[in-house]
């Protein structure tokens, strides 16, 4: 209570955070979908909370891809690592997105911020498993696989399954085994239905969603109506020591079911 506290904790959090049943929800005002400043609000709130949450002393975070991170991490500031020493990973490999929204850019892009520093992973993708098996045993890629396993904090969103799949780039066929399957939501490359069902499952090394059970700081931003449903199915297999930041547009729409 006394986090709540510190916090603001609102009762729309609160009912939000019943509703999905995980711990701890913070909504920014506004809708994601209408105006890109509430990407910008969500990651003052990040920037905030880390600030509160993070103990001292060294930390890795591993983060993923997308354009809320990329959002989320020009608002980052240096005072985060004031008593702190960041690393910064890609929580996985490159999963055919822009480069610009590459884990690997964002990982970049939030050490600038704090001034920290981060560590790239290099990994095609459609590798032959030959190359693969080759390529893992790679001592820089090993050494950055290690410090993923080792990561005390995880921030990533929850993407639209058609969205995420077009974007990258997934084959025809699979789009259609997608609709076929009523997918709704993309996190940690793991499609779901609304019940949150797993209908597809993007090969890929790095982080796992298992491997959230061992990680103390979990982080989901996503946020705008058009999101709810992938927020509401994902969060079914989110730990529920998850820290949800989110929009009254995605709030409502859980909510309400509308
Ligand atoms: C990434 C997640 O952080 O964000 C993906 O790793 C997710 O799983 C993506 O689909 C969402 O991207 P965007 O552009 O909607 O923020």
């Amino acid at each position: 209570h006394l986090m709540n506290q510190l916090l603001g904790i609102k009762d729309d959090e609160k009912r939000l955070a019943t509703h999905l049943e995980i711990d701890h929800c913070l909504v920014v005002s506004g809708d994601a979908d209408q105006s890109s400043r509430v990407l910008d609000e969500l990651g003052k709130t990040l920037n905030s909370t880390l600030q509160l949450l993070l103990p001292p002393g060294h930390l890795t975070i591993a983060v993923m891809g997308g354009t809320t991170m990329a959002h989320l991490a020009s608002q980052l500031t240096f005072q985060l690592s004031a008593g702190r020493e960041l690393s910064f990973v890609p929580a996985r490999g490159g999963l055919g997105e822009a480069v610009t929204i590459q884990a690997n850019s964002i990982a970049a892009a939030m050490a600038e911020a704090t001034d920290s520093k981060y560590r790239a992973l290099y990994v095609p993708e459609n590798l032959s498993s030959e190359s693969y098996e080759s390529l893992i045993k790679e001592p820089s890629v090993k050494e950055v696989l290690t410090l993923i396993d080792k990561a005390q904090v995880v921030i990533h969103s929850v993407g639209d399954a058609l969205v995420m799949a077009k974007r990258r780039g997934m084959s025809p066929d699979t789009i259609r085994m997608l609709k076929a399957k009523h997918a709704v939501a993309e996190a940690f490359g793991v499609f779901y239905d609304a019940e949150g069902k797993v209908v597809y499952k993007i090969p890929q090394i790095g982080l796992q969603l298992a491997d959230l059970d061992h990680i103390p700081y979990v982080f989901a931003v996503a946020a705008g109506k058009s999101k709810a449903k992938a927020i509401a199915a994902y969060m079914q297999h989110a730990p529920s020591r998850t820290w949800l930041l989110t929009d009254v547009g995605a709030t409502n729409s859980i909510l309400t079911g509308a």
